[in-house]
């Protein structure tokens, strides 16, 4: 960063604090952005403007919201935004995720575009620019790192009040082709304040050329094809791919050393009072995009068509309450508890079932062990930026063993080339996946996933910010 000073923006902030009885307590939500920008902001001394969550504030908090984090060894200043209840029904579950959600995501779900959400969202965003160009004041060269789909609008609100910040937005989620993106009322608002921006960055090229596609047909803006990047109003955005990534350490199986993977699968069979003598695990948010109901009809088309496995199979759903606000999400989660019930009903016998869906929060520590429990984890998301749980799955693997099932519709099935790759909307297809990975050869399962591992190894989060990082400073240099 050379001495330029480091502000990141996200909706959600990396401390929470909440009252516990008579006192306050704070938390850390499992998330691979805070592992991967907090040393930055830590080294540099930066600032981290998000949305205040929780029930209270911290004790030290000055009268502007801030705070210094991490909380037992500050580091850099956390700046908190706190939204009405209105704003953040307007922005966050209206315009944010009934509208661009599944505007952005091919799942089949129709966005709702309602004037007074895109209201909200554009005076959020405007209350993140105020919170931010504050922040910034007398910074002679800010560096700006805005995170998804929350604040397409706040790179030219940066801009256009502080010309010199160098900005970049991170879009989390993927980008459409022009003839989906075309239905957003607000289409040509929402670009402009995108290329409010230096660097406009996806997780792979394809949603790198769809943005570009958008933008030739929608705005007069001239698209460079060989430099992917844009001239607006003279002024340049380069668009380009950053494939986001998880850490990967030869212990980040987060096994204890006396402890075997086979003795994890015991245990787990055990907690869960079943029968199974292989498992297989997927965690999700319970969210439409993921293609859980999809994946449990692969599970029983797999018992129908292998019913040697019946009585020896079991599929494990982590799957976590998330928008449970949005009709929706929670008409989504009663049909995955509905499916579930129905293939349990059809096969189960004594204590074996082929499905349990645990259905709440678990930390980071918790998935591992079913990750390092289960013989083939399963991920089938309809559509899917990266998908984290997939490389979470192969950091977690450090015996070198476990198959990953991956729906090419996901940013990962790009890189991860050695996993099985399966289109969810094929049912049978993707039940044939999984006796393909329980009977795969123990050889190609290690070379396999020993490839896999190499590759998130080369590429992991570390690699994913200073990619990013890098890119926007050289940028200057480059034009
Ligand atoms: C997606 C988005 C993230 C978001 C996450 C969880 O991965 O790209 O920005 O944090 O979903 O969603 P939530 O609405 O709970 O923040």
């Amino acid at each position: 960063l050379d001495g330029s000073s480091l502000f990141v923006v996200s909706n959600r902030e990396p401390y929470v604090h909440n009252w516990q009885g008579n006192t306050i307590t704070v938390t850390v939500p499992a998330s691979g952005l805070v592992t991967a920008i907090e040393p930055i902001l830590c080294a540099c001394n930066g600032t981290w403007v998000a949305q205040g969550s929780g029930s209270a504030d911290a004790e030290t908090v000055d009268n502007h919201d801030r705070l210094q984090v991490p909380p037992d060894d500050p580091k850099y200043t956390l700046r908190r935004v706190w939204l009405s209840a209105a704003e953040e029904e307007g922005y966050y579950y209206g315009f944010a995720n009934e509208g661009l959600w599944p505007l952005c995501h091919m799942a089949h779900t129709r966005p709702t575009f309602r004037a007074s959400d895109w209201e909200f969202y554009n005076a959020v965003n405007e209350r993140f620019a105020d919170a931010l160009v504050e922040e910034m004041a007398g910074e002679r060269d800010p560096v700006v790192l805005i995170q998804d789909y929350h604040f397409a609008l706040l790179p030219r609100m940066i801009k256009d009040r502080i010309p010199h910040a160098r900005v970049a937005i991170f879009w989390h989620i993927p980008w459409p082709n022009p003839e989906s993106f075309s239905i957003c009322p607000w289409q040509r608002e929402l670009l402009d304040g995108l290329l409010g921006a230096d660097l406009i960055g996806f997780h792979v090229q394809a949603h790198c050329n769809n943005f570009l596609s958008t933008v030739d047909r929608v705005l007069e803006a001239r698209v460079d094809w060989e430099h992917f990047s844009v001239k607006r109003n003279d002024h340049w955005s380069s668009v380009l791919p950053f494939p986001i990534s998880v850490e990967l350490t030869e212990d980040s199986s987060g096994l204890p050393l006396d402890h075997s993977f086979e003795e994890e699968r015991s245990a787990i069979i055990g907690e869960l009072g079943i029968d199974a003598t292989f498992l297989g695990v997927g965690v999700d948010r319970v969210d439409y995009t993921k293609g859980i109901i999809e994946r449990f009809q692969a599970v029983e088309s797999f018992l129908e068509r292998h019913p040697r496995y019946q009585g020896k199979f079991t599929f494990i759903q982590i799957g976590a309450p998330t928008r449970s606000n949005i009709p929706r999400y929670a008409e989504f989660q009663r049909e995955v508890e509905s499916e579930a019930t129905r293939i349990n009903d059809r096969f189960k016998r004594g204590k074996w079932r082929p499905i349990v869906f645990l259905n709440r929060q678990h930390s980071h520590k918790e998935v591992r062990r079913y990750y390092r429990a289960a013989h083939v984890c399963m991920v089938t998301s309809l559509h899917d930026g990266m998908n984290l749980v997939a490389k979470e799955y192969v950091a977690a693997r450090s015996d070198d063993r476990g198959v990953l099932i991956l729906s090419r519709f996901t940013g990962a099935a790009r890189e991860l080339r050695d996993a099985l790759i399966v289109n969810p909307y094929d049912i049978q297809g993707t039940g044939q996946a999984i006796a393909r990975a329980l009977e795969m050869d123990v050889t190609e399962i290690v070379d396999r996933m020993r490839r896999m591992r190499k590759m998130v190894k080369e590429h992991n989060i570390y690699w994913w910010a200073a990619s990013l990082i890098g890119e926007l400073c050289e940028l200057r240099l480059k034009r």
